[in-house]
């Protein structure tokens, strides 16, 4: 029997069980009915699973506030080994964009927002399609692919390696790096795999340090010559940590959510192949496709913050330091937002409000570019092969264990060319 059909009780269940976080849905789904102000004891976390009070939270950044470490707040690992480590051979990098509120968090957005509003990115619409071409190219003709290794991951990381000026000749770094970025936001990271995620990190520390200094007196039309040139309010440049910071956190968030989204949407079109002949037919369709698969399986299922003093939300009182879970993924299924919300429907008529996105001052920077990601790689696969299915013999399809970005492990397909 599946999570989804077989409990009753919100007591019996945390978003740390694996098991939740294979199939969340159910149990979003039973707190969104018996307490959508939930406190879980087991993660010492506040879930919030209602959309209307998800927004309410992340309007209000001054009671719920971002300064949350998801590491060492959420958990606990102990990090002075790591934190020796940064110390002594990389650079300790300060809280940036996610982790700050106001007016920190206004300066570091008000430096990089510029590079991903939309018409920035409408103007890379034929830079995409032949990105996504090339990778097309290169497996077209075994008539079957690694969907995720051989598409999904090199998309998204050519386009920020470009976008920061980086070669694309390093893409390869670029992805041990993110997967180490991402990793460490892990609380289950054995102690061994943390020190080797941090000495992974202190080389992608030392390899921007040398791409920064090549912007200083060779600057270009790009983000990194962007921040070189940038300047606090008393004239000081930004230090090499800041610029560090920011830049991991755009590689963390602008990859991972990405790919995993590309897959997710490779298996719902599996799973309805006539979708694969509508959005074939109808560009239109596709973009309506992107907002409703975000909302159905959101990349970022759910994030942090912390209430600044006691407060209430909702009906119930929730106190100074509680640290609340923003669950993305149970919002984007709320009923009373999305009727038939479980249901796949890319007629949905107010499908673009779903939070996958996030909300308020930290909504998402790089959704208008990762839209066009989406909608590019979506139908330019489309426009090149069909009868796209499972490589016969797969088997079941599993997520990665993870209550903050929910993606398939791997996704092997078949298909024919179509040119
Ligand atoms: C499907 C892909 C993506 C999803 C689902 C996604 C999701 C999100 C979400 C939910 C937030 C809000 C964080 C919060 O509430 O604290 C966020 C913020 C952010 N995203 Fe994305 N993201 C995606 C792609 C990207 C891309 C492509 C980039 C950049 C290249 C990017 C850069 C950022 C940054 C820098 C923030 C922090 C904004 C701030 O704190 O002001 N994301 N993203």
């Amino acid at each position: 029997m599946t999570i989804e059909t077989n409990l009753t009780d919100l007591a019996d269940l945390t978003i740390g069980n694996p098991a939740v976080q294979e199939c969340p849905y159910g149990y979003y789904k039973l707190m969104r009915e018996q307490e959508p102000v939930h406190y879980d004891p087991q993660t010492d976390l506040w879930m919030i699973a209602d959309y209307d009070l998800a927004v309410e939270v992340l309007k209000n950044w001054k009671t719920f506030s971002s300064q949350i470490d998801m590491r060492t707040d959420v958990g606990g690992p102990d990090l002075t080994e790591s934190n020796a480590l940064f110390a002594k051979d990389g650079y300790t990098v300060p809280d940036v964009l996610t982790q700050v509120d106001p007016p920190r968090h206004t300066f570091y957005r008000s430096l990089i927002d510029k590079a991903f509003t939309g018409p920035v990115v409408k103007r890379m619409d034929e830079y995409l399609v032949d990105h996504a071409n090339e990778l097309i190219d290169a497996f077209i003709s075994k008539g079957q692919c690694d969907f995720k290794e051989e598409f999904a991951v090199p998309l998204p990381l050519g386009v920020i390696a470009d976008q920061v000026g980086a070669p694309r000749s390093d893409i390869h770094r670029f992805r041990v790096w993110t997967d180490a970025f991402v990793e460490t936001l892990g609380i289950m990271l054995s102690p061994e795999r943390r020190l080797e995620c941090t000495k992974l990190i202190i080389e992608y520390q030392h390899y921007f340090v040398d791409r920064i200094n090549e912007k200083k007196t060779n600057p270009q039309e790009d983000l990194l010559s962007g921040l070189v040139a940038a300047r606090h309010e008393d004239g000081q440049p930004l230090t090499y940590e800041e610029i560090l910071a920011i830049l991991q956190q755009l590689m963390t968030a602008g990859n991972e959510t990405t790919r995993n989204h590309l897959v997710a949407s490779m298996k719902l079109l599996i799973e309805e192949p006539n979708l694969q002949t509508i959005l074939r037919n109808d560009a239109a369709m596709v973009k309506k496709f992107v907002d409703e698969s975000l909302r159905l399986e959101s990349p970022t299922q759910g994030l942090f913050r912390i209430a600044n003093h006691d407060t209430e939300l909702g009906g119930y009182n929730v106190p100074k330091g509680a640290k609340i879970y923003l669950s993305y993924g149970s919002a984007n299924r709320d009923d009373k937002q999305f009727p038939n919300a479980y249901k796949l429907d890319i007629t949905r008529h107010n499908a673009t409000k779903h939070l996958a996105f996030g909300y308020g001052i930290h909504r998402c920077i790089g959704q208008a570019l990762a839209k066009k990601e989406l909608e590019i790689g979506i139908s330019t696969i489309l426009q090149r092969i069909e009868n796209i299915a499972l490589k016969p013999g797969h088997p079941p399809i599993t997520h990665t264990p993870s209550f903050i970005l929910r993606g398939i492990e791997s996704l092997h397909i078949t298909f024919d060319k179509i040119r």
